[in-house]
């Protein structure tokens, strides 16, 4: 039967587990892993704009032995507003998996209702599941374990908080997060969580005696018109030397990126030796290998 990831609720601890250390088995195998998946076909459809989650896709993708195929939705009859059950049969007639960057999570949901080839969030206003699966498995790299870990997010309760969100939801890490009053993390997302994860108001709450902090941009994709009162309304959440100095000394710092330096992080904390921003960006494409040869094996 098929499987999608529209949410990393769509996976189990036990699944997740396995997902981080096949990827980490990926990355040491390098190029001389198998390729398997020869003559297979991912279709991207991206209605944002992406450098890392498409291109380690694509490049996943190769290294599986298959190839992808870009949809720009423009170009499709989506544009002209043929019905989403209709496209999604068609699709599925083609390709093998379909990932899918966009704006409702409505979509991705509809997607996968009507296509019978896995469907996978590569980022929707509500959630980026790849991220924090990808996210792990550079904790679990540096750190060698997930056990007896408080991670601080400082920021926006955006897509990727509530993907952190769900993952401390599975997991059962200690997560606390610092968002200011407008911009907290959806009621439904936390809606049954744990004592392990934590609204605080405080930025320095959130950063005390951290193993690992994150933050991202103050202003997603689509949030454009609001920069302007999002800057002034974001003052005093940056993730800046005076948060980090309250963290473990030897705490991971982590962003998705794109970062804008000056606003949600400063330069040196970004480029600082705790940074592990580049290694996250890399392992992006170790997991979506390993989440293509699951998805694809299993269907
Ligand atoms: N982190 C991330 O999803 O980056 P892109 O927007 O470049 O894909
Ligand atoms: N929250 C950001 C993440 C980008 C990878 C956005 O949605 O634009």
């Amino acid at each position: 039967m098929k499987r999608d990831l529209l949410t990393i609720r769509d996976l189990t601890k036990d699944e997740i587990l396995a997902l981080i250390d096949r990827a980490l088995e990926i990355k040491k195998a390098g190029r001389n892993a198998k390729r398997p998946f020869a003559g297979y076909a991912l279709g991207l459809m991206f209605d944002k704009a992406s450098t890392r989650t498409r291109i380690s896709f694509e490049t996943a993708m190769f290294r599986l032995g298959g190839q992808t195929l870009f949809l720009s939705r423009g170009d499709t009859q989506l544009s002209r507003n043929e019905p989403i059950r209709d496209t999604a049969r068609v699709l599925a007639r083609y390709l093998d998996a379909i990932a899918i960057r966009t704006f409702s999570q409505d979509f991705v949901e509809k997607m996968a209702q009507w296509a019978e080839i896995p469907v996978i969030n590569a980022l929707t206003d509500q959630y980026h599941p790849c991220q924090i699966l990808s996210d792990i498995v550079t904790v679990k790299e540096k750190r060698g374990s997930l056990n007896n870990m408080k991670v601080a997010w400082i920021g926006d309760g955006n897509n990727v908080a509530h993907s952190w969100i769900n993952a401390a939801g599975i997991l059962g890490f200690e997560l606390a997060l610092a968002c200011p009053p407008d911009y907290h993390p959806s009621p439904d997302v936390l809606k049954g969580s744990g004592k392990n994860i934590e609204l605080v108001e405080d930025p320095a709450d959130a950063a005390r005696g951290a193993d690992v902090i994150n933050t991202d941009v103050w202003t997603s994709m689509g949030q454009d018109a609001e920069r302007d009162k999002r800057l002034r309304d974001f003052k005093g959440f940056q993730l800046n030397r005076s948060l980090l100095e309250l963290c473990k000394p030897d705490v991971l710092v982590m962003h998705c990126l794109p970062a804008h330096r000056g606003e949600e992080i400063s330069d040196d904390v970004l480029e600082g030796s705790n940074s592990v921003v580049f290694d996250q960006a890399e392992n992006k494409m170790h997991l979506h290998q390993a989440l293509l040869e699951k998805l694809l094996s299993e269907r």
